[in-house]
């Protein structure tokens, strides 16, 4: 008490500032080191927080591209980012150094939902042995589940019937495409993690949509990155609850769908599913403290799975679906061509892409266009490197902005318009590009790139082959910019499904 009041007040506040200025100088002095990337002065503490807008920094980094180039640095608040744009820049720190950029930064933000040294989950792994372990679990667990062959394939194919008929259900009349395309992704993920799939009327489903869509908001937004930045403010008491209530209770559904798991498993089987794969692990590695195969990090690695797998994919379909009633004339082609290929009746498989050049392309450039994760998921360098010949020290965030190579005006020739040709020679065969990144590149690319490109090709052409899609009589056309919430989804829409 005595020590705070009177005199001693305003020398205290002036020892505060001082040694808030002295940490201030001490963390950006990276920034004065030769060719170090340029930026936009940061503030005093702040850095440059107040100079994006983080409700959606898309604009600001084009602006700041422009002034400062391909390769510029901020300062989030004593964070260091540097922001890397066009194919060469993200080609060049992605692929060519992945071994010093593949690191994450520390994911303190979510360690009250059980993130630490022994739990890390996959996508915030930091990059070494835990990380690894847990890639290689998913990878290898999704293929021997399915993925890549012809059972998985069979899921599919059959939750595309479901959809379908869903669909139909519809009778015709205006509806909003989102939430059963959400669900039927949903029952992808579910199927592989816990071996079913619930119903579409299922409140169970229900909830899990409702919590992920406020998870999905959390990620976003000034509030977000200061507690990025100053992850210590999380331990003021009820803060993080308040912050990420979608998250909390995201985790807490899992946990009750992982024990309903865990209770009707029988060791004597071999696995059903991811779940029990990982428990198997689990047992494998008793006494080993090193391992990461341990119940806490299940959650997260389930939870990683469920998040990045889910709402992607069904994003990914609802701009399909959009583009094809904004665009009667590709939707025809791609309908003309599922005739002619698979006809009426047959159901879609992965082997008709060979003879689809131009479905291939479209939902390539439904992809490019959509564009859903404009910045990629933040990377951390392990050591000092050079990118385009600038210096970006060990520790330093790397914000990949994948939109600037998705849209890059010196590659596509219509970058901001919807143009499957972008994919397509003049024989009308398809031609892969390599600015066509949307999974990122290099070693933190996409794990589930081959389950994603199974259920966007195998949905879609389900749903066109049974539907044509149309904007509704009387409602005006929608628009085709999206809205930023770390995933960019498209604008709210209805459309009409016709019977074919
Ligand atoms: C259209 C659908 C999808 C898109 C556009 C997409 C895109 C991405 C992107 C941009 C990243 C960040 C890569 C980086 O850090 O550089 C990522 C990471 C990841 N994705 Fe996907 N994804 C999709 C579907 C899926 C699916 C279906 C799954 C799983 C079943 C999945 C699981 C993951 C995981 C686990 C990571 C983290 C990888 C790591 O850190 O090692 N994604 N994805």
């Amino acid at each position: 008490m005595g020590l705070l009041s009177g005199d001693m007040l305003g020398p205290l506040a002036v020892a505060v500032l001082i040694f808030l200025l002295l940490l201030d100088v001490m963390h950006r002095r990276s920034r004065w080191a030769p060719r170090y990337p340029p930026g936009p002065t940061p503030l005093p503490v702040l850095g440059n927080l107040l100079q994006v807008d983080f409700e959606d920094p898309r604009p600001s980094f084009n602006q700041l591209r422009r002034r400062f180039g391909n390769v510029f640095s901020l300062q989030q608040v004593w964070t260091p980012v540097v922001v890397l744009n066009g194919l060469a820049a993200v080609r060049e720190a992605l692929v060519y150094r992945n071994q010093d950029t593949s690191d994450r930064p520390p994911p303190a933000v979510y360690e009250h939902v059980g993130y630490g040294p022994r739990a890390e989950g996959v996508i915030l792994a930091r990059y070494g042995k835990a990380w690894r372990e847990q890639r290689r679990f998913s990878l290898s667990t999704l293929r021997n589940f399915g993925l890549g062959k012809k059972s998985l394939e069979q899921w599919v194919t059959e939750e595309a019937s479901c959809l379908c008929a869903a669909f139909a259900d519809q009778a015709g009349r205006p509806f909003s495409p989102r939430d059963l395309l959400n669900k039927a992704v949903s029952n992808v993920i579910a199927s592989l993690t816990f071996g079913f799939r619930f119903e579409y009327n299922d409140p169970r489903i229900v909830k899990l949509l409702d919590m992920m869509e406020d998870m999905l908001k959390e990620e976003s937004g000034l509030v977000r990155q200061v507690v990025e930045a100053v992850p210590v403010l999380l331990r003021i008491p009820g803060l993080a609850a308040k912050i990420f209530p979608g998250l909390k209770a995201f985790m807490a559904l899992i946990d009750e769908l992982i024990t309903e798991q865990k209770m009707t498993r029988d060791p004597t089987q071999p696995p059903r599913h991811l779940i029990d794969a990982f428990l198997d692990e689990v047992k494998e590695a008793k006494g080993n403290p090193e391992s990461s195969f341990n119940d806490e990090n299940l959650r997260l690695v389930v939870t990683d799975l469920f998040s990045a797998g889910m709402v992607t994919t069904s994003t990914t379909l609802a701009w399909a679906l959009l583009l094809m009633i904004l665009h009667p004339d590709v939707q025809r082609r791609v309908q003309q061509e599922i005739d002619e290929v698979i006809g009426k009746v047959r159901r879609p498989e992965m082997g008709d892409q060979a003879l689809m050049p131009f479905t291939v392309a479209v939902v390539h450039e439904v992809q490019r266009f959509a564009d859903i994760i404009p910045l990629g998921l933040p990377h951390m360098t392990s050591r000092d490197i050079e990118v385009q010949g600038f210096y970006v020290p060990k520790g330093t965030t790397l914000i990949t902005n994948l939109s600037s190579v998705l849209k890059d005006e010196t590659i596509w020739e219509k970058p901001f318009c919807f143009h499957p040709e972008h994919f397509l020679d003049a024989q009308g065969r398809f031609v892969k590009q390599e600015a066509f990144i949307p999974f990122s590149a290099g070693r933190r690319a996409c794990l589930g790139e081959p389950l994603a490109r199974m259920e966007l090709f195998l949905f879609f052409t389900s749903l066109l082959q049974h539907f044509s899609f149309s904007v509704p009589a009387g409602q005006p056309r929608p628009s085709d910019h999206g809205v930023f919430a770390f995933l960019v989804t498209p604008p709210p829409y209805q459309l009409c499904a016709v019977p074919r």
